[in-house]
């Protein structure tokens, strides 16, 4: 086979190959194949030396032009491919604006949340402030320095969840009481609304986490009148006026003497109803003049102090005040509940 014949031989094959050609990875195997170091063009212009010295410049163009011929081609082919893929993209990735956008919902504040601030603020009005304790407990805050005995129920395992022989989950919000006295002296006035655990069965009315909000005040002269008048407008505030508050004498280790706080039933006004267990009343805290013994443990003199303190369910608050007649819907955050919270 002679120069030209090659050459016709090499432009033949290069057309069928480039027909079937129709993605980059072709083009560039096929650029390899006759372009390319060892490819077939190259391998013409290898042949040049050995041609008469009359035929080369005719040869010679014919070989640019060949080498010209098929660079266009590809590159050519090579444009139209990426325009191709270019508008496959834009299409693939069109926006239709006209679609109607996701409405993004705005939350509303938990319900728990609302009367805790609530109270926060009924509380400050009156010049209480605001402390804090830890959840996790040792048996020295939760019992001993509130006066409750070794063997006091409330100790068993079956009330209390323990993590280990000495820490516990604070099973109310009591032990702050002691944290605070220990370190601050008298006059005192503080809240202390928080998580408290117990060891109870989840139903419509119990709950192993709930929340309380304890309430501590001492001061020289204070007494159970000052007691009663905290929480009558406290209940007042969060009630509405209507509503009358009953102190029932109680028991409580750290408190002496020792009342529960009722409420007139805000579904049945006291006439009796199944809320109320037809009493008329229904019990919203714990509260009681300071224990001395408490008083001195935490390092107060009970002959120069005296004090007060309450403790009230946030949670059974809430159900009442809202009407709610289930504690586990304060847990599961449905939606659709709490967005009537606003
Ligand atoms: N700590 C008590 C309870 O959890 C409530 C209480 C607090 C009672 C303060 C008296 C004084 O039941």
């Amino acid at each position: 086979m002679n120069i030209e014949e090659t050459i016709n031989e090499v432009k033949e094959e290069f057309q069928k190959m480039f027909a079937e050609a129709h993605d980059s990875e072709s083009l560039e195997k096929i650029r390899i194949r006759f372009l390319g170091k060892n490819g077939r063009v190259k391998k013409l212009y290898g042949k040049m030396g050995s041609i008469p010295d009359e035929s080369k410049p005719v040869l010679g163009k014919e070989l640019n032009k060949l080498k010209q011929q098929i660079t266009r081609q590809l590159e050519a082919r090579q444009e139209i491919i990426e325009e191709e893929k270019k508008k496959q993209q834009l299409e693939e990735e069109r926006i239709d604006v006209t679609l109607p956008g996701t409405r993004i919902k705005t939350g509303s504040q938990h319900p728990l949340s609302l009367v805790t601030e609530e109270l926060e603020d009924i509380f400050i009005s009156m010049g209480f402030k605001i402390a804090e304790g830890p959840e996790v407990e040792d048996e020295y805050y939760n019992f001993k320095a509130l006066n409750i005995p070794e063997d006091h129920p409330a100790r068993d395992l079956q009330d209390t969840l323990y993590l280990d022989d000495l820490y516990l989950l604070r099973t109310h919000t009591s032990p702050v009481q002691v944290r605070t006295m220990e370190k601050t002296k008298p006059p005192i006035k503080i809240i202390a609304p928080g998580r408290v655990y117990r060891a109870d069965e989840l139903d419509a009315s119990h709950s192993p986490v709930f929340h309380q909000l304890e309430g501590l005040v001492v001061d020289d002269k204070i007494t159970f009148g000052d007691l009663k008048g905290t929480i009558s407008i406290m209940v007042e505030q969060i009630f509405g006026e209507e509503h009358s508050v009953r102190f029932r004498p109680s028991y409580f280790p750290f408190t002496e003497p020792s009342a529960e706080v009722d409420v007139s039933c805000i579904v049945c006004e006291g006439k009796g109803c199944s809320l109320c267990s037809r009493t008329g009343w229904l019990e919203i805290m714990g509260s009681g003049m300071v224990h001395p013994k408490v008083l001195s443990m935490s390092g107060i003199d009970p002959r120069s102090y005296s004090g007060f303190a309450f403790g009230m369910g946030i949670d059974r608050i809430t159900l009442l005040k809202y009407g709610i007649d289930d504690i586990r819907l304060l847990q599961e955050n449905n939606r659709r509940f709490l967005q009537q919270f606003k």
